[in-house]
């Protein structure tokens, strides 16, 4: 089969789609043929050695995918050659086959096609988790959502919405705010500038926002502890532009807590309050309500073009690999 490999770690021009064995369905495990794959800015790291998580020599990035199941592990009884399935394979998905565990499949819902099946699982699972298990976000707070015209930060304007917030999109320039505004966004702030937290204090009468979903990091995260409410709290979701170091009397002075997101520690922690967590998403979904922004899909052989379109900041939205 066909795979985009990385051998020793290295940047992502580096790295080449190559011919490489089929995966086999160990026990417990099942073989997808991979029919779409979500790229996601783990995909820049974990090729370069920079992700929390370094699988071993030779592995193919891409942790999301939607596909059918060709072959079926020892043990498994509960899925069959065939069905139509999502999968969070942790790495090995920009693929045209994978392996992944049973307990990590979920069927793919009837109002989903492949790709939209492919961009679902990391950003809305991350999203969701953030805003209603970590975030506590209520009906008629101000969301601020930074990095608002990437990734999760689409998936974090809808969801919002759907649960009744203000939400205010931050971002660093005029096309990603045009998403993030056609996509159910209030109000907008452009970053590029640099005058995050004078904006938001604007929009908010002084007080600063509610619940603030940064999933930038670098100057950007400080700018965001600066513009938040009393007792908001400040989620952090991920780090594109440098981990910061936090002035703790930000804190104090507001009131405000830190809370941490780590969504692929919590599937396997609290496996059921995440089936639920999807339970309602997939009914969003076919409620219309949720609609992944897929604004380039890829084929298998672009997957460099792909996965640098994250790492030079040109995405907007979903990235997907049509397989
Ligand atoms: N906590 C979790 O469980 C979890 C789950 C999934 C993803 N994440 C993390 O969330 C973050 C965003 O992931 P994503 O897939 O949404 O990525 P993405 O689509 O590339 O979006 C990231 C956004 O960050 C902004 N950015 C600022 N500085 C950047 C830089 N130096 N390089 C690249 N982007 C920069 C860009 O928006 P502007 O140009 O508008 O600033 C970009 O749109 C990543 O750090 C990822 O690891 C965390």
């Amino acid at each position: 089969m066909k795979a985009y490999v990385c051998r020793e770690f290295g940047p992502v021009d580096s790295h080449k789609v190559e011919e490489i064995e089929d995966p086999r369905a160990e026990p417990g495990m099942v073989v997808v043929d991979v029919k779409a794959a979500g790229v996601s800015f783990p995909d820049v790291l974990i090729v370069q050695g920079k992700y929390q998580f370094q699988p071993p020599f030779p592995f193919s990035p891409g942790g999301e995918i939607a596909g059918v199941i060709s072959e079926i592990g020892e043990g498994v009884d509960n899925w069959k050659v065939g069905d139509r399935v999502i999968a969070m394979v942790g790495n090995g998905g920009i693929a045209e086959k994978t392996s992944a565990f049973a307990t990590t499949l979920m069927p793919l819902p009837e109002s989903m096609d492949f790709k939209d099946g492919a961009a679902f699982p990391l950003n809305y699972g991350t999203t969701y988790y953030a805003l209603k298990q970590r975030g506590e976000l209520k009906k008629g707070e101000t969301l601020l959502v930074t990095g608002a015209g990437g990734g999760v930060g689409t998936t974090a304007i809808e969801i919002g919405k759907a649960m009744g917030a203000r939400v205010i999109a931050a971002a660093s320039n005029q096309e990603k705010l045009d998403i993030a505004k056609r996509l159910g966004a209030d109000e907008v702030v452009n970053y590029g500038d640099g005058e995050l937290k004078e904006k938001v204090k604007e929009l908010t009468d002084g007080l600063g926002a509610d619940v603030i979903y940064d999933a930038v990091g670098g100057d950007i995260f400080l700018q965001c502890m600066r513009c938040v409410n009393w007792k908001g709290r400040v989620l952090v979701i991920g780090f594109p532009a440098g981990i910061p170091k936090v002035p703790t009397n930000l804190a104090l002075l507001k009131g405000c807590s830190i809370v941490g997101v780590f969504w692929g520690s919590f599937t396997g922690r609290e496996p059921e309050e995440n089936a639920k967590n999807f339970e309602e998403l997939f009914a969003l979904h076919a409620e219309g309500k949720l609609k992944p922004e897929i604004t380039k899909s890829y084929s298998l052989d672009e997957a460099v073009e792909a996965i640098k379109s994250l790492e030079d900041r040109t995405a907007t939205g979903k990235v997907v690999i049509e397989i």
